[in-house]
């Protein structure tokens, strides 16, 4: 245990030693920089600064500089909590604590050693011994060293590039005899660039330009920036720009000078006053300027655009709204004439603000249009709420195209139960745009979110009538709780219905078709038709009762059938099938076409009637025709009689088929009616035959199967002509079927 705690306390110091870092102390390479980009010469060794809230830059952790170093390095670290660097000046190699002999570091040569070459003393300090006189701010100022031999003028401390950061004239004219090798150029005069001896032409300098090369003003045009018609104040937001106009008369100003140097920063007055300026070495020349660029331009940026009412600043420009009603005006744009002829046509349905710096009356289309454009302040906001523009509608108002941008109470509607999955509104309308007029709320329950014409537009259904019927406020969809087409009723058309059922579109009424006895399971109606089409048509009742849901003939189509026929025959209302309670192999018929029949038995087909055979003794039971055919089938041809006797129930070739036997043939042959098979008495193996082949015979001892006789004599003879005719006759008979079926 002990042990353990030993180890943990060893991590957690090996732990904090690898986290531990030692800032350095502040230092002034940030200048007047928001960076630290000044503290060295490479990327390298500025990352190694923080930049932090005394506008200071120090080292970040000193423990972490590796071989970097400068002068700003050796001081900051040499002044951290622990002296991490051996001294705070920078020897060229290392840091020391003091500089090689005859040289000197210190805050003015960035903490660099180097021999001091000293500037004469220039007269610019104002009387505070601060030689705060010596430039726009305090680094020009750190620069010099007052000396007080009674002198009062200021001296630049060391003129060698490590130390003077800021150059001016004053700084120009104390090193112009610095002496040693290695100092900023020579010369007692600045150019804007550099220091020289001689001005460009035109220029002069001297004490009283601050030994800075000057032209004579190339003064500016007026401009009507005085808002007080007394002071420039309305030419600049901020002092600098403002002091670079002259105040003229009435509403006019000019700038002063418009010369490049003359400004620390523009802005539109001052391009606009320069552009017509005259005289060399002015700023770049354009009426307007283009905050991003930060320059004077001609012309503004694509999107933008400057006037005096954006103060010649390039501002984006208005953008096209949708409020032209007839594709040619913008008279959709407003109500009256002076909001409608604030805006030009575009093309389609796009009108677009011409000025929105010129706007006299506001609507909902004009702060849309105008959105963009912030100078004016009643524009910003992209919608109307009855005062002025704004982008927050006042609550329970909402605003959009469809309210020309302007705010508007909303009229939701009430809750209606058109949620199928009990999370969206996906059930109200088979539309998404219907959709998504609909607010979801809990369970099944949507409502419109706001029953407002223009907003619901065309997209109507009955759910949307039903939510809206009774929503306040005006301009909403036609109140009525049913949907007839076309728009909301308060009831439906005459003979017509709605309900939840039909989603509140009024419909006419089904026409259901009576009970008819086709279900054969009692639960489903799988008996009353061959298809799925025809049994969905069925609606189970009771028992074996099915009926037809709806008689219509759009809803039942072609798909007939008996039960359908006798279902509908009755069936009320309009519009149904053919009333008629068979069927005829095409349509529903009242009657049967002459010679058929039809039944349940049937399925109300029409059908011709069965050709019943004549009694044979078959039945071996005296119950049953199971004695009368080796198959099933067979014995199902026969209905059972009194006794030992069976008949045939139908001879007709396409009930009997292949399913022939003697039993079969001899029934059938005194059968009446047409399309039967082949009449004779006897079968012969194949077919049923007058006579029996050469040497056989037939009797009922043979089922009248044509079997080899031991007395030839009492059999047939004459076969070979008979066994022909009752092909031909058997051929006849399939003929005749054809002739039914086409
Ligand atoms: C540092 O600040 C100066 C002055 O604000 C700026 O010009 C320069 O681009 C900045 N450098 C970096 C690296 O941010
Ligand atoms: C700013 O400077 C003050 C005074 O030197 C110092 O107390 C403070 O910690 C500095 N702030 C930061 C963020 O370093
Ligand atoms: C004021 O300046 C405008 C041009 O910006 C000029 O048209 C107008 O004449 C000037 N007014 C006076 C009184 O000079
Ligand atoms: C367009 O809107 C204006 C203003 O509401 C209206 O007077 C005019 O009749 C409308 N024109 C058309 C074609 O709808
Ligand atoms: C209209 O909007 C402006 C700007 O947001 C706001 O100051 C004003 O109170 C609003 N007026 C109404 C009636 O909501
Ligand atoms: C609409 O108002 C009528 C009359 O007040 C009322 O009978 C009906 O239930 C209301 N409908 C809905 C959906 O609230
Ligand atoms: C149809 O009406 C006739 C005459 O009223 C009636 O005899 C018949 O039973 C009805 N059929 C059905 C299926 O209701
Ligand atoms: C039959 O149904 C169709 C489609 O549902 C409908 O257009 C027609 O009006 C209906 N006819 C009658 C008479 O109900
Ligand atoms: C249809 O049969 C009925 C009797 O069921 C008869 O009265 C009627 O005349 C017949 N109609 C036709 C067109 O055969
Ligand atoms: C022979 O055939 C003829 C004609 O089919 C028939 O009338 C006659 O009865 C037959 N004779 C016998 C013995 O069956």
């Amino acid at each position: 245990m002990k042990n353990l705690n030993f180890i943990i306390l060893i991590s957690y110091i090996s732990f904090s030693a690898i986290k531990a870092i030692i800032q350095g102390d502040e230092t002034d390479c940030s200048y007047d920089n928001q960076n630290c980009s000044a503290c060295g010469s490479t990327p390298d060794i500025q990352q190694l600064f923080t930049y932090n809230s005394n506008q200071s830059c120090y080292v970040t952790d000193c423990l972490t500089i590796g071989n970097a170093k400068n002068g700003w390095i050796c001081y900051s670290c040499f002044n951290s909590i622990q002296q991490v660097t051996p001294g705070p000046f920078f020897d060229g190699t290392n840091c020391v604590n003091e500089c090689p002999q005859g040289q000197q570091a210190g805050d003015f040569s960035s903490y660099i050693c180097e021999v001091v070459n000293s500037g004469q003393g220039v007269n610019c300090d104002q009387g505070d011994q601060t030689c705060n006189g010596c430039g726009k701010n305090v680094y020009y100022a750190y620069q010099f060293r007052y000396n007080n031999n009674g002198d009062n003028l200021c001296y630049v401390f060391d003129c060698s590039p490590n130390a003077v950061k800021f150059l001016n004239g004053y700084v120009c004219n104390s090193c112009s005899t610095a002496p040693g090798s290695g100092n900023i150029p020579k010369g007692k005069f600045y150019d804007h660039k550099t220091c020289t001896d001689t001005c460009p032409p035109g220029y002069k300098a001297d004490l009283s330009t601050g030994f800075v090369c000057l032209a004579p003003p190339n003064p500016g045009t007026q401009v009507q920036c005085s808002q007080d018609s007394q002071t420039c104040n309305g030419c600049g937001i901020n002092p600098d720009t403002v002091s670079m106009f002259n105040y003229v008369s009435e509403q006019n100003c000019s700038v002063i000078d418009c010369h490049y140097y003359a400004f620390t920063s523009l802005n539109g007055w001052i391009c606009k006053s320069c552009a017509l300026a005259t005289g060399s070495d002015n700023i770049l020349q354009g009426e307007f300027y283009d905050p991003n660029a930060n320059t004077c331009v001609k012309n503004c940026p694509i999107g933008t655009s400057a006037s005096a009412n954006t103060n010649y600043i390039c501002t984006p420009v208005p953008v096209a709204v949708p409020c032209s009603n007839d594709s040619q005006t913008c008279k959709g744009c407003g109500s009256d004439a002076t909001i409608q002829g604030q805006f030009n046509f575009m093309s389609g349905n796009n009108c677009i603000v011409q000025d929105c710096t010129q706007v006299t009356k506001f609507n909902g289309w004009v702060c849309n249009s105008c959105s963009f454009v912030n100078t004016n302040t009643p524009l910003q906001g992209k919608y109307y709420n009855g005062s002025s523009c704004t982008d927050n509608c006042p609550p329970g108002q909402s605003a959009s195209a469809a309210t020309g941008y302007t705010c508007q109470v909303i009229n939701p509607g009430v809750p209606v139960a058109c949620s199928k999955d009990v999370q969206t509104c996906g059930g109200c309308g088979s539309t998404s745009d219907i959709q998504n007029l609909f607010t979801k709320l809990k369970g099944t329950s949507c409502q419109v979110t706001d029953c407002f014409s223009n907003i619901i537009g065309s997209n109507l259904n009955g759910w949307i009538c039903n939510s809206c019927q009774n929503a306040s406020g005006s301009g909403n969809i036609a109140a009525g709780q049913y949907f007839d087409g076309k728009t909301c009723v308060k009831n439906c058309p005459i003979g017509q219905q709605a309900s939840a059922d039909t989603g509140f579109v009024c419909q006419n009424p089904p026409n259901p078709g009576a009970n008819v006895a086709c279900s054969t399971d009692s639960s489903t109606c799988g008996g009353c038709g061959v298809t799925n089409a025809i049994q969905n048509l069925f609606t189970h009742g009771k028992g074996n009762l099915c009926s037809i849901t709806d008689c219509n003939l759009s809803v039942v189509g072609s798909n007939l059938n008996g039960w359908v026929c006798n279902s509908c025959q009755n069936a009320s209302g309009s519009g149904n099938i053919a009333a008629g309670q068979y069927f005829d192999g095409k349509t529903c018929v009242k009657n049967c076409s002459i010679g058929q029949q039809a039944s349940a038995d049937t399925g109300f087909v029409c059908q011709n009637p069965p050709n019943p055979g004549a009694t044979v003794a078959c039945s071996t039971d005296s119950s049953t025709c199971g004695g009368c055919g080796a198959t099933n089938v067979i014995q199902n041809l026969f209905t059972h009689g009194q006794g030992n006797v069976c008949s045939v129930t139908d001879c007709k070739l396409f009930v009997v088929g292949s399913n022939l036997n003697g039993w079969v043939c001899k029934s059938c042959s005194l059968a009446s009616g047409s399309s039967n098979i082949p009449v004779g008495q006897y079968y012969d193996g194949k077919t049923c035959v007058a006579d029996c082949p050469s040497g056989q015979s037939a009797t009922a001892d043979t089922g009248y199967m044509c079997k080899t006789s031991s007395n030839p004599a009492s059999g047939n003879n004459n076969q070979s002509t008979t066994s022909d005719t009752s092909l031909i006759i058997y051929i006849l008979g399939f003929a005749n079927i054809l002739n039914l079926l086409f």
